[in-house]
């Protein structure tokens, strides 16, 4: 049976305006990353999916490469897109990006016009629609001049290929010159796409006060440090969790000194009447800057948590103050070295 939308899904008034530009975000966003790539959707993930929409998620999060294989949860939602989304792409922010290890040889990775160029193109194929409405540059490549890729999001956007441009895990110093270079071609930056949670705070430095007074948008993704901050690792590592899997996640983080501060922001959260997860989510968009935090999910049941922070998302200055005691860096920060420049 084809998938009809829920007719209350904008009755959860979740949205925020992004940087200074006409296009308002959902304030929790759905990434693709793990647990949506393979041959086929497993059932689970194509409910999360309209489970998400049903509940005001409007934007969707791809980069050319997730999977596994690269390419296929492109395909895989591409597929939703020619089916049973396919009367909703205008209610849809759908997002990719390029520049991260997609294929062989030179051109298959990095900044370089002629990879950004044949990425989108490869990425709009197996996502089945003509447009995407974010298209990223995914990481700093300091081995191309900053021009070249400025001119190939350009391109992007004046070919009608992107609606909106972002750029991903680019330094303060970085992101002012990119959205410099793209100004002078006429178009704008609109968002920045960053880590960050309570045990990962480099946008913390410098970078939000930048993306203020650029007034770029700002989506934070791994927002429950891949999971890290929930009670699940408190005991043993659970089965089918990312740290098991040892993917992305290395086991060897689950340390004692980061049980004890799950533990203590676990109180915390139970006074708020929070998850640790909810009180992750609401913390990273606690700042004016932060319009959408980017999640990931394996289970409705944890989609369905994620999106009911959004119950409570104020903090009073104790609470702000007890979190900080133990909101401190794990070391966890993956993508460091594209802000490093
Ligand atoms: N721009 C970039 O370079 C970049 C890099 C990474 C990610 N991203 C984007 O950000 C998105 C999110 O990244 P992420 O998946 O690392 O985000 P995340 O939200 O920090 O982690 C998601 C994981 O946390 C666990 N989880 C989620 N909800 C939970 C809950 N309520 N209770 C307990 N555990 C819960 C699940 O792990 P288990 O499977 O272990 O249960 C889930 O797979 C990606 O899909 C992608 O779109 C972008």
């Amino acid at each position: 049976m084809t998938y009809t939308a829920n007719s209350s899904r904008y009755s959860y008034n979740n949205f925020k305006r992004c940087g200074d530009s006409g296009l308002d975000l959902p304030q929790i966003t759905l990434g693709l990353w793990h647990n949506f790539g393979g041959n086929k959707l497993i059932s689970e993930s194509k409910k999360m999916i309209f489970r998400a929409f049903d509940r005001g998620v409007t934007h969707f999060d791809l980069a050319n490469n997730y999977g596994p294989p690269y390419g296929s949860a492109e395909s895989n939602f591409g597929k939703l897109m020619a089916t049973d989304l396919k009367k909703y792409r205008d209610e849809l922010i759908i997002s990719t990006k390029a520049g991260y290890d997609m294929w062989p040889g030179p051109y298959g990775e990095w900044g370089s016009k002629k990879y950004l160029t044949a990425s989108l193109d490869q990425s709009l194929k197996r996502l089945k629609i003509d447009y995407v409405d974010i298209f990223y540059s995914h990481r700093f490549d300091p081995n191309t001049p900053l021009e070249e890729t400025a001119d190939a999001l350009h391109r992007a956007v004046q070919q009608g290929k992107a609606l909106y441009i972002g750029i991903s895990s680019y330094s303060s110093n970085q992101t002012i010159k990119m959205n410099k270079l793209l100004k002078e071609r006429g178009i704008k930056c609109l968002i920045h796409q960053p880590s960050y949670s309570m045990i990962n705070r480099w946008i913390e430095k410098d970078l939000l006060k930048t993306l203020s007074k650029l007034n770029l948008g700002c989506i934070v993704f791994s927002p429950l440090a891949q999971g890290m901050l929930s009670e699940k690792y408190l005991n043993k590592i659970p089965a089918n969790s990312r740290a098991k899997k040892n993917s992305s996640l290395d086991p060897k983080m689950i340390t004692k000194n980061y049980k004890n501060k799950i533990i203590n922001l676990k109180k915390i959260a139970k006074n708020r009447n929070q998850t640790i997860s909810q009180m992750a989510l609401a913390w990273v968009l606690r700042h004016k800057q932060v319009t959408s935090a980017l999640i990931g999910a394996r289970t409705l049941k944890q989609l369905d948590e994620c999106l009911d922070s959004l119950n409570n998302l104020k903090f009073s200055k104790n609470e702000l103050n007890s979190i900080d005691k133990y909101a401190k860096e794990e070391n966890i920060n993956l993508w460091a070295t594209s802000s490093k420049n």
